[in-house]
């Protein structure tokens, strides 16, 4: 269980943490120290009862560490021959979860959003480092923290796509979470079944 900060508990007397950042904090603090184990330097999940899913495919090169600009983000197609699927690879300039590189802060996400499957392709907040808000019904992710949902209709985390870098190469490994319009992910050589 996270325990609650000392300057949470007293009366809040105007400038107190919103209820959401308050969340945002402790979901992501307790996820960290339940998955932390499983996945050194890289954790996922908002339910920290729940083990986040994590599909594993072919390495894929998606781009080059050296190529890379800050806050740029780079789209890139994945999840298999049988389910392409638009995904934003982006350096933060902030250290993330699921971050890889000597800052922690390159990470990669599905660009489908999770309510209804609205396109968030490019659609990303250097300041606030979130995609979205979705163009359908406003949903906004927070891509430091694995994707999370910070406003909007949506209840799922943005599937993180799972990084490693082989020299100067950025590979995707595999998914963390379900992709939109699936009822599970694709596998090697398996086709996802259709929600
Ligand atoms: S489809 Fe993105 S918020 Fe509804």
């Amino acid at each position: 269980m996270p325990t609650t900060p000392s300057s949470l508990t007293g009366p809040c007397l105007g400038d107190c943490l919103s209820r959401r950042h308050f969340l945002a904090v402790t979901g992501a603090t307790t996820a960290t120290v339940v998955l932390g184990d499983v996945f050194p330097g890289r954790v996922w999940g908002q339910d920290p009862q729940t083990p986040a899913e994590l599909t594993t495919l072919s390495r894929t090169p998606i781009g080059r560490l050296s190529e890379l600009q800050a806050d740029v983000p780079v789209m890139f197609d994945y999840g298999g021959e049988n389910a392409i699927n638009t995904c934003m690879l982006v350096k933060l300039g902030e250290k993330a979860g699921g971050g890889i590189g000597e800052d922690q802060d390159v990470v990669a996400f599905s660009s489908r959003c999770t309510h209804m499957g609205g396109d968030i392709e490019g659609i990303y907040n250097a300041q606030y480092k979130v995609a979205g808000p979705c163009p359908e019904h406003l949903t906004t992710f927070d891509l430091t923290r694995h994707g999370m949902v910070v406003a909007g209709h949506a209840t799922q985390a943005l599937p993180q796509i799972l990084l490693e870098f082989d020299g100067d190469d950025i590979v995707a490994v595999g998914i963390v979470g379900l992709l939109y319009g699936y009822a599970n992910n694709p596998t090697l050589g398996n086709a996802p079944d259709s929600q």
